[in-house]
Protein backbone atom coordinates (compact mmCIF):
# COMPACT_ATOMS: atom_id res chain seq x y z
CA UNK A 1 0.00 0.00 0.00
CA UNK A 2 1.21 3.75 -0.91
CA UNK A 3 -0.26 6.81 0.37
CA UNK A 4 0.81 10.02 -2.17
CA UNK A 5 -0.60 13.37 -0.74
CA UNK A 6 -0.82 16.45 -3.00
CA UNK A 7 -1.56 19.92 -1.39
CA UNK A 8 -1.80 23.32 -2.89
CA UNK A 9 -4.41 25.99 -3.73
CA UNK A 10 -6.22 26.10 -6.69
CA UNK A 11 -5.41 25.79 -10.14
CA UNK A 12 -1.63 24.54 -9.23
CA UNK A 13 -2.24 21.42 -11.64
CA UNK A 14 -3.05 19.25 -8.87
CA UNK A 15 -5.69 16.97 -9.83
CA UNK A 16 -4.13 16.40 -13.56
CA UNK A 17 -0.31 14.99 -11.92
CA UNK A 18 -2.42 13.24 -9.46
CA UNK A 19 -4.22 11.23 -12.44
CA UNK A 20 -1.11 10.92 -14.46
CA UNK A 21 0.52 9.56 -11.43
CA UNK A 22 -2.58 7.04 -10.42
CA UNK A 23 -3.04 5.45 -13.85
CA UNK A 24 1.38 4.75 -13.81
CA UNK A 25 0.93 3.20 -11.21
CA UNK A 26 -2.67 1.81 -10.69
CA UNK A 27 -3.45 2.98 -7.89
CA UNK A 28 -6.91 5.30 -6.78
CA UNK A 29 -6.98 8.62 -7.15
CA UNK A 30 -8.84 10.86 -4.51
CA UNK A 31 -10.13 14.43 -5.34
CA UNK A 32 -10.95 15.24 -1.86
CA UNK A 33 -12.44 18.79 -3.03
CA UNK A 34 -15.09 16.88 -4.91
CA UNK A 35 -16.50 16.07 -1.44
CA UNK A 36 -16.35 19.69 -0.32
CA UNK A 37 -17.75 20.72 -3.50
CA UNK A 38 -20.57 17.88 -3.33
CA UNK A 39 -21.85 19.31 0.76
CA UNK A 40 -21.77 23.16 -0.87
CA UNK A 41 -23.95 22.02 -4.14
CA UNK A 42 -26.23 20.51 -1.27
CA UNK A 43 -26.24 23.73 0.48
CA UNK A 44 -27.45 25.92 -2.97
CA UNK A 45 -30.08 23.37 -3.26
CA UNK A 46 -31.43 24.17 -0.01
CA UNK A 47 -30.68 27.68 -0.49
CA UNK A 48 -28.95 28.40 2.58
CA UNK A 49 -25.87 30.21 3.54
CA UNK A 50 -22.16 28.58 3.07
CA UNK A 51 -21.16 30.87 5.85
CA UNK A 52 -23.68 30.10 8.56
CA UNK A 53 -22.51 27.43 10.15
CA UNK A 54 -24.93 26.39 12.31
CA UNK A 55 -27.26 26.37 9.30
CA UNK A 56 -25.34 24.09 6.91
CA UNK A 57 -24.24 21.84 10.01
CA UNK A 58 -28.03 21.14 10.25
CA UNK A 59 -28.49 19.70 6.75
CA UNK A 60 -25.88 17.64 7.19
CA UNK A 61 -27.68 14.52 8.45
CA UNK A 62 -30.03 14.81 5.41
CA UNK A 63 -26.57 14.28 2.98
CA UNK A 64 -25.47 10.78 2.23
CA UNK A 65 -22.06 10.97 0.26
CA UNK A 66 -20.70 7.83 -1.69
CA UNK A 67 -17.60 7.65 -3.67
CA UNK A 68 -17.74 5.04 -5.95
CA UNK A 69 -14.78 4.50 -8.83
CA UNK A 70 -16.02 3.63 -12.23
CA UNK A 71 -14.06 2.97 -15.43
CA UNK A 72 -11.17 4.64 -13.19
CA UNK A 73 -12.53 7.61 -12.92
CA UNK A 74 -14.15 9.10 -9.13
CA UNK A 75 -17.94 9.84 -8.84
CA UNK A 76 -19.16 11.87 -6.29
CA UNK A 77 -23.18 10.51 -5.12
CA UNK A 78 -25.14 12.69 -3.06
CA UNK A 79 -28.05 11.03 -1.99
CA UNK A 80 -28.10 8.26 -4.54
CA UNK A 81 -27.41 10.68 -7.53
CA UNK A 82 -24.41 11.72 -9.49
CA UNK A 83 -24.41 15.33 -10.43
CA UNK A 84 -21.51 15.52 -12.38
CA UNK A 85 -19.83 18.69 -13.41
CA UNK A 86 -22.51 21.10 -11.56
CA UNK A 87 -20.05 20.41 -8.49
CA UNK A 88 -17.53 22.56 -11.36
CA UNK A 89 -18.95 25.87 -11.36
CA UNK A 90 -17.17 29.20 -10.10
CA UNK A 91 -20.44 29.50 -7.81
CA UNK A 92 -19.94 25.75 -6.03
CA UNK A 93 -15.79 26.78 -6.05
CA UNK A 94 -16.73 29.58 -3.12
CA UNK A 95 -19.79 27.37 -1.81
CA UNK A 96 -17.05 24.49 -1.11
CA UNK A 97 -14.44 26.97 0.29
CA UNK A 98 -16.98 28.63 2.51
CA UNK A 99 -18.28 25.50 4.12
CA UNK A 100 -14.75 23.65 4.32
CA UNK A 101 -13.89 26.19 7.14
CA UNK A 102 -17.02 24.96 8.93
CA UNK A 103 -15.51 22.08 11.96
CA UNK A 104 -18.88 20.38 11.28
CA UNK A 105 -18.21 19.73 8.05
CA UNK A 106 -14.75 18.67 7.94
CA UNK A 107 -15.54 15.77 10.67
CA UNK A 108 -18.04 14.91 8.54
CA UNK A 109 -16.54 14.41 5.32
CA UNK A 110 -13.18 12.67 7.21
CA UNK A 111 -13.98 9.08 7.85
CA UNK A 112 -14.94 8.95 4.20
CA UNK A 113 -11.45 10.22 3.20
CA UNK A 114 -9.49 8.14 5.30
CA UNK A 115 -11.81 4.63 4.63
CA UNK A 116 -10.49 4.97 1.33
CA UNK A 117 -7.03 5.02 2.27
CA UNK A 118 -7.53 2.51 4.13
CA UNK A 119 -8.63 -0.07 1.79
CA UNK A 120 -6.54 1.20 -1.34
CA UNK A 121 -3.06 2.49 -2.95
CA UNK A 122 -3.99 6.13 -2.73
CA UNK A 123 -2.76 9.37 -4.51
CA UNK A 124 -4.80 11.99 -2.98
CA UNK A 125 -5.35 15.96 -3.38
CA UNK A 126 -6.76 18.54 -1.61
CA UNK A 127 -5.71 21.02 1.25
CA UNK A 128 -5.34 19.25 4.33
CA UNK A 129 -3.82 16.10 3.04
CA UNK A 130 -0.59 15.63 3.92
CA UNK A 131 -1.41 17.61 7.36
CA UNK A 132 -4.79 15.66 8.84
CA UNK A 133 -6.33 13.36 6.25
CA UNK A 134 -2.79 11.04 6.01
CA UNK A 135 -0.05 12.44 8.18
CA UNK A 136 1.33 8.94 7.74
CA UNK A 137 1.60 9.23 3.91
CA UNK A 138 4.57 8.09 2.02
CA UNK A 139 5.41 11.21 0.09
CA UNK A 140 3.82 14.33 0.57
CA UNK A 141 3.93 17.45 -1.85
CA UNK A 142 3.06 20.69 -1.75
CA UNK A 143 2.22 21.87 -5.37
CA UNK A 144 2.08 25.26 -6.07
CA UNK A 145 2.04 28.40 -8.59
CA UNK A 146 1.96 32.03 -9.10
CA UNK A 147 -1.59 33.22 -8.64
CA UNK A 148 -1.41 34.73 -12.42
CA UNK A 149 -0.35 31.53 -13.33
CA UNK A 150 -3.01 29.69 -12.07
CA UNK A 151 -5.56 31.70 -12.84
CA UNK A 152 -4.55 31.57 -16.05
CA UNK A 153 -5.06 27.69 -16.26
CA UNK A 154 -8.29 28.07 -14.46
CA UNK A 155 -9.43 30.44 -16.54
CA UNK A 156 -8.47 28.53 -19.69
CA UNK A 157 -10.14 24.98 -18.43
CA UNK A 158 -13.71 27.08 -17.78
CA UNK A 159 -13.61 28.56 -21.16
CA UNK A 160 -12.92 25.09 -22.54
CA UNK A 161 -15.76 23.76 -20.83
CA UNK A 162 -17.46 26.51 -22.17
CA UNK A 163 -18.40 28.63 -19.49
CA UNK A 164 -18.66 32.51 -19.73
CA UNK A 165 -15.97 34.00 -17.39
CA UNK A 166 -13.71 37.07 -17.39
CA UNK A 167 -10.02 36.25 -16.31
CA UNK A 168 -10.01 39.46 -13.81
CA UNK A 169 -13.02 37.75 -11.91
CA UNK A 170 -11.33 34.64 -11.64
CA UNK A 171 -8.00 35.65 -10.90
CA UNK A 172 -9.99 37.57 -8.00
CA UNK A 173 -12.50 34.66 -6.59
CA UNK A 174 -8.90 32.61 -6.98
CA UNK A 175 -6.92 34.85 -4.29
CA UNK A 176 -9.75 35.53 -2.27
CA UNK A 177 -10.45 31.76 -2.21
CA UNK A 178 -7.06 30.79 -1.69
CA UNK A 179 -6.75 33.39 1.08
CA UNK A 180 -9.84 32.05 2.97
CA UNK A 181 -8.70 28.57 2.84
CA UNK A 182 -5.10 29.20 4.18
CA UNK A 183 -6.38 31.59 6.97
CA UNK A 184 -8.95 29.25 8.67
CA UNK A 185 -8.42 28.10 12.00
CA UNK A 186 -9.58 24.54 11.09
CA UNK A 187 -6.90 22.18 8.64
CA UNK A 188 -5.57 25.34 7.34
CA UNK A 189 -4.07 24.89 3.14
CA UNK A 190 -0.42 25.23 4.47
CA UNK A 191 2.29 22.65 3.70
CA UNK A 192 2.97 19.91 6.23
CA UNK A 193 6.37 20.48 7.76
CA UNK A 194 7.75 17.30 5.68
CA UNK A 195 6.08 18.20 2.51
CA UNK A 196 8.14 18.84 -0.57
CA UNK A 197 7.26 22.47 -2.03
CA UNK A 198 7.05 22.26 -5.97
CA UNK A 199 6.46 25.44 -7.72
CA UNK A 200 5.24 24.64 -11.35
CA UNK A 201 4.61 28.18 -12.55
CA UNK A 202 5.35 28.24 -16.54
CA UNK A 203 5.42 24.59 -16.78
CA UNK A 204 3.51 22.55 -19.13
CA UNK A 205 1.48 19.77 -17.17
CA UNK A 206 3.81 17.16 -18.65
CA UNK A 207 6.96 19.34 -16.87
CA UNK A 208 4.70 19.47 -13.85
CA UNK A 209 3.85 15.74 -13.67
CA UNK A 210 7.87 14.74 -14.53
CA UNK A 211 9.35 17.05 -11.43
CA UNK A 212 6.67 15.46 -9.12
CA UNK A 213 7.12 12.04 -10.68
CA UNK A 214 11.48 12.79 -9.60
CA UNK A 215 9.94 13.64 -5.84
CA UNK A 216 8.07 10.16 -5.78
CA UNK A 217 10.75 8.02 -7.04
CA UNK A 218 13.55 9.66 -4.56
CA UNK A 219 11.20 8.99 -1.53
CA UNK A 220 9.63 5.98 -2.31
CA UNK A 221 10.34 2.54 -4.15
CA UNK A 222 7.13 3.28 -6.20
CA UNK A 223 7.79 2.35 -10.16
CA UNK A 224 6.62 5.11 -11.46
O1 LIG B 1 -9.66 21.37 -4.85
P1 LIG B 1 -11.00 22.10 -5.09
O2 LIG B 1 -10.83 23.42 -5.78
O3 LIG B 1 -12.00 21.25 -5.77
O4 LIG B 1 -11.55 22.39 -3.59
C1 LIG B 1 -12.71 23.14 -3.38
C2 LIG B 1 -12.67 23.72 -1.98
O5 LIG B 1 -12.79 22.69 -1.01
C3 LIG B 1 -11.40 24.48 -1.61
O6 LIG B 1 -11.53 25.87 -1.89
C4 LIG B 1 -11.24 24.23 -0.13
C5 LIG B 1 -11.98 22.94 0.12
N1 LIG B 1 -11.10 21.80 0.36
C6 LIG B 1 -10.63 21.62 1.64
O7 LIG B 1 -10.88 22.45 2.51
N2 LIG B 1 -9.89 20.52 1.94
C7 LIG B 1 -9.59 19.61 1.01
N3 LIG B 1 -8.87 18.54 1.34
C8 LIG B 1 -10.05 19.79 -0.32
C9 LIG B 1 -10.79 20.91 -0.62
Amino acid sequence: MIQIAIDGPGGAGKSTVAKTIAAKLGIVYVDTGALYRTVGLYVDKKGVDPHDAEAVAALLPEINIEVRYENGAQHVYLNGVDHGDAIRTPKMSMYASAVSAIPAVRAFLLETQKDIARKNSVIMDGRDIGTVILPNADVKIFLTASAGCRAQRRYDELIAKGQNVKYEDVLAEMNQRDHADSTREIAPATAAPDAIVFDNSGMTPEESAAGVIKIIKEKTTAEV
